[in-house]
């Protein structure tokens, strides 16, 4: 299991203890964390799981695709370190990682 802490707008934060080789949007829409609306379902297609990997974090969770960098056109307020959780998979390196939701979605 890995540990993810995401902090929600309002600074509420969630660890979660998250399966190897799921997403982070998973894990935050099974946790009920706020923001992740994740209309898609995880295919990249509709960018409302963006959210913000903490700068400390950001070269080992890596860039994102250049699918998830079209579809971050969409997102609101995009960031150097913004990324879309359903394409961020869960692996031993992302062991502590934060990430924070943004304002809305959209
Ligand atoms: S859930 Fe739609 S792009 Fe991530």
């Amino acid at each position: 299991m890995t540990k993810l802490k995401i902090i929600a707008f309002d600074g509420t934060e969630f660890d979660i203890e998250a399966e190897n080789g799921s997403t982070v949007m998973e894990n935050a829409v099974r946790n009920g964390v706020p923001g992740i609306e994740a209309e898609c379902g995880g295919a990249c297609a509709c960018a409302t799981c963006h959210v913000y990997v903490d700068e400390e974090w950001a070269e080992i969770v890596g860039p994102p695709g250049p699918m998830e960098e079209d579809m971050l056109d969409f997102a609101y307020d995009v960031r150097p370190t913004s990324r879309l959780s359903c394409q961020i998979r869960v692996s031993d390196d992302l062991d502590g990682v934060t990430l924070q939701v943004p304002a809305r979605q959209g």
